[in-house]
């Protein structure tokens, strides 16, 4: 059985795309079949971070009757599969939500994960996007703001009856005005999964259009996702330390000549 999974949070800009790339490409590297799918259509970026950008056939072709989802899959990094969005705006116009649901069904039948990088929000594109999921995975922010977002998406999705895996805390950054793993769980009464460090390498990685697992696998950040592949999967996983010694080794031989 194909599990689908929504990526979704109640405030934008919180690392739903991010995630969504990140943690499809490591699934792929575990040997799962995984589709990544961008179902913000209206603020699409998926295909950007994955250095896809420019595909002929997008989401926007599909859900406007212009063609099969079968044409919108793409080959990415590690081998997972993309389908991108379309970063026109002129593909928005005849864009009808209901048609997603009949392109997902053909898509699940050559795929063990489908993750969907969902809208923002709890507008239509949002709700269609989670609807379309039988598991969610919310993304939020230590700050406040983000988790009382995070509870609306999380109320809504029971409604619709999706079943909440866990929360990813993503920009941790160990400042006490945050929100706590503990508060975070208390207030959404669902347990936290992940929780990956603020990191600059993450936009870094973004501009180059190479997703962080293969850009830098080593960052604590790439190692908190390849962890949250691991754990969704039931596998296991050994952290990839950062090749420290060898950097010293490389220091000593080149300023006093001998092995260290
Ligand atoms: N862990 C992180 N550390 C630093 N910057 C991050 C992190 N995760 C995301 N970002 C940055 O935050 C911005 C929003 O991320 P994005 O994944 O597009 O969020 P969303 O899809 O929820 O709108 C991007 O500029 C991205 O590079
Ligand atoms: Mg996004």
């Amino acid at each position: 059985m194909t599990r689908v999974i929504a990526v979704a949070s109640g405030k934008g800009g919180v690392g739903k795309t991010t995630i969504t790339a990140n943690l499809g490409v490591a699934l792929s590297t575990y040997g799962e079949e995984t589709l990544v799918l961008d179902a913000d259509v209206a603020m699409a970026n998926l295909e950007l971070i994955l250095g896809m950008e420019g595909k002929s056939v997008t989401l926007h072709d599909v859900l406007s009757g212009d063609a099969d989802i079968e044409e919108a899959v793409y080959e990415g990094p590690g081998g997972v599969k993309v389908v991108p969005a379309g970063i026109s705006l002129e593909g928005l116009r005849k864009i009808k939500l209901d048609r997603l649901e009949n392109a997902l069904s053909k898509l699940v039948q050559n795929v063990d994960i489908l993750l969907i990088d969902a809208p923002a929000g709890l507008e239509k594109d949002a709700l269609a996007a989670i609807a379309a999921a039988q598991e969610m995975i919310l993304v939020t922010t230590p700050e406040v703001p983000s988790i009382s977002d995070a509870l609306k998406t999380k109320i809504v999705a029971n409604k619709l009856g999706v079943e909440i895996v866990g929360v990813v805390i993503n920009r941790e950054m160990h400042d006490k005005t945050f929100l706590t793993i503990n508060e975070i769980e208390t207030i959404l009464e669902v347990p936290v999964i992940a929780v990956i460090p603020d990191d600059p390498e993450v936009s870094r990685a973004a501009a180059f259009g190479e997703p962080l697992v293969v850009r830098n696998p080593k960052s604590p950040t790439s190692n908190a996702i390849m962890q949250l592949a691991a754990d969704l999967i039931g596998e296991s996983y050994q952290p990839i330390e950062p090749d420290k010694k060898s950097v010293i080794a490389k220091l000593v031989e080149g300023l006093l000549g001998r092995r260290y």
